[in-house]
């Protein structure tokens, strides 16, 4: 019985909705509030907190047709697209879930029935595999379905015991398995040739009833629950009675569209199949907000991309091809993911972006590649060369993998992790280069921060050190840092500057110019007044003007965050922050320049939530519970088990560890003041609040004002009168273009007094006064016209420079060329020039010896004329 992939997804989903499923939406490829995750990988992930029984759902049963990435994570198959008939980075997974409802029994049948009866698969197609331990599971099948004992095999290892990741929901499960027959490599599972493309897995029950926590604890789930899977293009191959997913519907259509654009005939081709795989992942990352970087999800979209395009070249592709997919690809797949086609512009654009971008160094790594492979004594390629072709032509390590994979040549890993640390080392040290002593200090002591809710403080001397040493005491005038076992002080971190102040002793002040961490130990750094003495008691006093502004700016910060990915997308991700007294610095990730319109909503959006005077919560959690609250964490980041959540309203929550305001009215006003790119895909907006966002609209408003009171209007009327006095000027300059030119052709008629014969030609010599180079030609033209026959020299001097210009009329240019002429005068004045026989001109420096030049053309043209 054929049926399309579009089919088989209906009527699944229309099978479980019959027998009492909600149908659910796919969620996104990025897990909502889990950082842990890289990439949705199942269609459990987004009930997993519903089978903790940490939320709570209108109905118990689900179904859902999910899109799934598995590459980078626990579940990894980007290395197997393209050597096997069956791995994909991007798939789709059909399953169906009881939160608490049915169990094992039920959800065995439901699978049976709908594969034997809906799908009318030939019974004895069909195997399973049950846990080794699992005798429930055992005795549904061969009691209640009736498979005999050789179609039901038990296996021990963690094939049959699933789990979402390192932690969360698991449990024992049991798998369907299709055999596509004996003309095909491949054995039964828990055999020897269990890889092999014969037996195929389709269909995953998993028997949800354990909580894995980090030290591998499995605590029972509050009710024991159902998770199953199957894979979409898997069952979709024994449908349309084709044995590899690459023979399916989609992918054929696909695999003739990769084809087409790479200029490529080859339809088995393994590359085109990598090709048909991989449009589909990087196209539903990038509608999900993923965008290529060099960390973190960024990242694997990129080694996608890159292993994509690798492919393209190497079945002929000559030029940017891999974006031109997309269209394809919304063909097949765009009517059950409508987010393919409303974000179609940014999934184009961003392929093309990162392909030109690699490809200009594509086929100079490839020749590094091919040429480090000859040369090769073993069959393993050292790390050197596999880091040079990381960081010097953009290749991920595992597209070398690739490259070598085809021709059995393995990489030297360690080698190249190796090269990676020693770059981070001198990335270090670069950065230590210049810095002073007390950097290089490290400091076993601990300080307590009390400056969340203090501005001041009594404390102890705990340490002092004098150019980066442990000394006993600082003295007048020397620079240094003081830890204190209690501080007020935040030291710098999250992008929050350190704060400044006094720390006040008995015998004087020690003046605070920043403070940072140093392990546990908070260091404040400045310059002794005075002397302090180890183990002194001190008073600690932050400036707190000073850290009142610092504040503004960092609540301020966290709105904006919030405020982008409103505006811009879910894409937008934090890539750097600078929060000081005077205003804030935001880096996030974004194709393109924020526009103006876009800037101002932004800007709206943020005061809106100023005024709206939410009261800021700070709490301590545990980081599960905080990520289940949806708190934007920055991805990659290593945080503590406890964690500190700051909330504005239900508009922001985030981890962050700085000083906040108490209620966002404090901020009073927020103006963003540039916009600008500062890397490939980062923008930086820069922002300032309170009294200095006051100052900005005063100072805007001023030069508003005073531009107006210049022009002689008020502000309103600005743009009128601006635009008024440019057509003015327009209008003046071409009028005087056209005087310049009239005054050229009256001087001209002047000139005519001055004209000579020479040997019966008419030869005119002239220096003139404040005549610019320009109008030089019209009159070299101009006395052309009126004289008939003629050979001009005309010359002008201003300052230190000396213009000259030679015109000879067409049929005196074979007695004289206007060329030689005007060098045979500039060389005189220090110059040199050139130009046509008939006009030609020349500029000199020795306006002294003009004159004399000038002088001599008479008794040089005698002996031409
Ligand atoms: N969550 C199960 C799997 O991914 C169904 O195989």
């Amino acid at each position: 019985m054929y049926k399309s992939t579009a089919e088989i997804r209906r009527s699944f989903l229309d099978f479980f909705v019959r027998n009492n499923h909600q149908e659910v939406a796919s969620s996104s490829l990025v897990p909502a509030d889990d950082p842990t995750l890289l990439f949705t990988n199942a269609g459990m992930n987004q009930f997993k907190d519903v089978f903790l029984g940490q939320d709570q759902r209108s109905y118990t049963r689900a179904t859902t047709s999910q899109r799934c990435v598995r590459a980078g994570g626990k579940h990894n198959d980007l290395e197997n697209v393209g050597y096997t008939a069956r791995h994909h980075t991007f798939f789709e997974m059909l399953g169906n879930f009881s939160f608490g409802d049915y169990f094992k029994s039920d959800a065995i049948k439901f699978a049976w029935t709908f594969l034997t009866e809906e799908l009318q698969l030939p019974v004895e197609k069909l195997l399973v595999t049950v846990y080794a331990e699992d005798d429930e599971a055992y005795g549904i099948w061969q009691n209640e379905i009736g498979l005999p004992a050789e179609k039901i095999i038990r296996i021990a290892t963690s094939d049959n015991f699933w789990s979402m990741g390192d932690t969360g929901p698991c449990g024992p499960c049991s798998e369907i398995f299709y055999d596509h027959g004996e003309h095909i490599w491949g054995g039964p599972p828990g055999s020897p040739e269990e890889d092999g493309d014969r037996f195929i897995e389709i269909w995953n029950l998993v028997f949800m009833q354990f909580n894995r926590s980090a030290d591998g604890k499995m605590d029972p789930l509050p009710k024991p629950s159902i998770d199953t899977g199957m894979g979409l293009e898997r069952i979709s191959a024994i449908l349309q009675n084709v044995h590899s997913n690459y023979e399916i519907d989609i992918f054929q259509a696909l695999i003739k569209a990769a084809a087409k654009v790479c200029g490529s005939d080859k339809l088995d081709d393994k590359s085109l199949r990598v090709i048909a795989d991989h449009i589909r992942s990087c196209s539903f990352l990038i509608a999900d907000g993923v965008i290529p970087s060099n960390e973190g999800r960024g990242y694997v979209l990129r080694r996608i991309i890159r292993r994509a395009v690798r492919h393209g070249y190497k079945v002929g592709a000559q030029d940017v091809f891999f974006y031109k997919l997309v269209a394809a690809l919304i063909e097949q797949m765009g009517e059950a993911y409508p987010e393919l086609k409303t974000q179609r512009e940014i999934i184009e654009k961003v392929l093309r972006l990162e392909e030109e971008q690699f490809a200009r160094t594509l086929d100079r790594g490839m020749a590094i590649l091919e040429d480090a492979i000859q040369n090769m004594s073993s069959d393993t390629l050292s790390g050197e060369v596999v880091f040079k072709l990381y960081d010097t032509y953009g290749f991920p390590v595992d597209l070398t993998a690739d490259v070598l994979r085809e021709k059995e040549l393995q990489l030297d890993m360690e080698g190249f992790e190796a090269e990676m640390t020693k770059q981070r080392q001198r990335a270090q040290q670069a950065s230590q280069f210049g810095t002073d002593y007390n950097d290089q200090i490290t400091s076993d002591k601990a300080s307590d921060f009390t400056g969340y809710d203090h501005e001041s403080g009594q404390a102890k001397v705990i340490e002092l050190y004098k150019n980066g040493e442990s000394v006993e005491q600082l003295n007048d005038g020397e620079e240094g840092i003081v830890v204190l076992d209690i501080t007020p002080f935040y030291a710098e971190s999250g992008g929050q500057v350190g704060d400044t102040g006094h720390i006040k002793v008995a015998g004087g002040d020690f003046i605070v110019t920043d403070t940072v961490k140093l392990n546990q130990a908070i260091a404040h750094r400045g310059k002794m007044a005075g002397t302090v003495k180890l183990g002194e008691a001190a008073n600690a006093e932050i400036d707190t003007v000073r850290r009142a502004n610092i504040k503004l700016n960092h609540s301020a910060t966290h709105l904006l965050h919030a405020a982008l990915k409103q505006v811009l997308g879910a894409h937008v991700n934090q890539k750097g922050s600078l929060v000081t007294e005077d205003k804030l610095r935001f880096d996030f990730s974004h194709l393109e320049a924020v526009t103006a319109d876009e800037l101002k909503q932004v800007e709206v959006l943020v005061n809106e939530q100023v005024r709206a005077n939410h009261d800021l919560q700070t709490r301590l959690m545990d980081l599960d519970s905080a990520k289940a609250a949806g708190a934007m964490a920055l991805f990659g980041e290593k945080y503590d088990d406890e964690v500190r959540v700051v909330s504005m309203g239900e508009f922001s929550l985030e981890l962050c560890g700085g000083t906040h305001v108490s209620r966002t009215g404090d901020i009073g006003l927020f103006r963003i003041i540039s916009e600008a790119g500062i890397a490939a895909g980062v923008r930086r907006i820069e922002a300032v609040t309170g009294q200095a966002a006051l100052e900005f609209a005063q100072s805007e408003s001023k030069l508003l004002n005073d531009l107006a009171k210049q022009l002689k209007t008020d502000a309103q009327s600005l743009a009128a009168r601006l635009n008024q006095l440019l057509e003015q000027q327009k209008q003046l300059e071409k009028d005087n273009k056209a005087l310049q030119q009239k005054l050229a052709s009256n001087a001209s008629s002047d000139l005519l007094s001055a004209m000579v014969q020479i040997n019966g030609t008419n030869v005119l010599i002239s220096r003139l006064e404040g005549v610019e180079a320009g109008a030089l030609r019209t009159m070299v033209d101009d006395l052309k016209n009126q004289i008939g026959e003629v050979v001009l020299l005309l010359a002008t001097a201003s300052g230190e420079k000396v213009n000259l210009i030679a015109g000879v009329t067409k049929k005196l240019t074979e007695k004289v060329k206007a060329g030689e002429l005007v060098n045979f005068v500039a060389q005189q004045v220090g110059g040199k020039g050139g130009g046509r026989p008939d006009m030609a001109q020349a500029g000199g420096n020795q306006p002294e010896n003009l004159e004399n030049a000038l002088n001599s053309v008479s008794t040089w043209l005698q002996d031409k004329l």
